[in-house]
């Protein structure tokens, strides 16, 4: 049996899908505990079915499997979150203090709590948002992450638990669907293009918002959970920078490959999100500490993009 097993929490949301198979290439399939409120057809490893805002539940499987790292992915996102706020609030942060808490009473050594750009507010810079400003987020989203960050930095230096976190720009993957963030549209916008359909986009076609690829997104998490304890300084959450683009230039960069492809912009609320958020962050803290770069621009993401989601539209 593996000393260092791992569990997932939200294993089949977008990023759990894809860090899941990543964990499993590293450690090995036995070592990967995947867990979500549902299975999922045609998933390979071990999965126990989990309820986080269950604490019973939650440590039943940490002791069953003897588990030493948890990835924490679950969450009701920005958008999701704001049609139904003290119950946002009231999921977001059980499923924090579940998972902290069992992780003090159960001896896990290391946790990962992905952060956002959504803890940011109108008070902090837009342009390159340093690592250390005034937090006002506007959405419960973002205030849940917040306070998320807060108690990740009490829970290390009151109990000595290494709660690793990054706060991710908005991810853009072929592997899996986004659900319920008000990047989404950076996704969605690649699968109307390959299926030759006009794209109607929720932002106005100048909002533009920090993004990552998700090849990126997956190395950076692991490349944090693996770095040398000493060398992490930050235990709130580290800003990550990538790329930032607009609608209208993903939109542009899409029409370089498809030239008949087009976009029309009906914002709506989500708009009103999107505006409060940074147009481009400030990562010198990550790149200093654990020598975090990008590898992907939107040129490069657009055509791995389109090309792998075609491979997948002839199976
Ligand atoms: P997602 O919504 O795609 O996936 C979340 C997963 O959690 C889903 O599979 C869902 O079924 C599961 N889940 C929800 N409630 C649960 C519960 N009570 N118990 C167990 N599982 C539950 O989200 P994602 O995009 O994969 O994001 C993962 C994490 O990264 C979240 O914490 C999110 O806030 C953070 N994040 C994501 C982005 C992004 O652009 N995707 C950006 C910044 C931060
Ligand atoms: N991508 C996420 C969202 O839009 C940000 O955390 O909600």
């Amino acid at each position: 049996m593996s000393k260092n097993k791992i569990l997932i929490i939200g294993a089949h949301g977008q990023i759990g899908t894809v860090l899941t198979k990543e964990l499993q290439e590293i450690y090995g399939l036995d070592a990967v505990v995947a867990s979500d409120l549902k299975p999922k057809s045609g998933f390979s490893g071990v999965f126990e079915i989990l309820d986080g805002t269950d604490f019973e539940s939650l440590q039943a499987i940490v002791q069953k499997h003897e588990i030493k790292q948890i990835y924490h992915l679950a969450a009701i996102l920005s958008a999701r979150g704001e049609q139904a706020p003290l119950d946002t609030w009231e999921i977001n942060m059980k499923l924090m203090f579940n998972v902290f808490e069992v992780a003090r009473l159960n001896q896990v050594g290391k946790v990962f709590f992905p952060s956002s750009i959504a803890v940011f507010g109108d008070e902090a810079s837009p342009i390159l948002t340093p690592q250390d400003t005034f937090l006002n987020p506007a959405t419960v989203y973002g205030m849940s992450k917040a306070s998320g960050e807060n108690w990740a930095q009490y829970y290390f230096t009151k109990y000595g638990i290494d709660i690793r976190s990054i706060r991710y720009p908005g991810i853009i993957g072929y592997q899996s669907l986004p659900g319920g963030g008000t990047t989404d549209y950076a996704v969605e916008i690649y699968h109307k293009a390959i299926n030759g359909e006009d794209f109607s986009c929720f932002l106005k076609k100048d909002t533009q918002l920090p993004m990552i690829f998700m090849d990126d997104a997956i190395r950076a998490t692991i490349e944090i959970m693996e770095a040398p304890i000493e060398s992490i300084s930050v235990r709130t959450s580290y800003n990550m920078a990538s790329m930032s683009f607009t609608p209208e230039e993903i939109a542009d960069s899409i029409k370089e490959i498809y030239p008949d492809f087009k976009i029309e912009y009906h914002p709506d609320y989500r708009q009103e999100i999107a505006s409060k958020w940074p147009q481009s962050i400030d990562d010198s803290k990550a790149q200093e500490d654990w020598n975090w770069k990008a590898q992907y621009d939107l040129k490069s993401m657009t055509a791995i993009m389109l090309e792998k989601l075609e491979d997948k539209n002839k199976i």
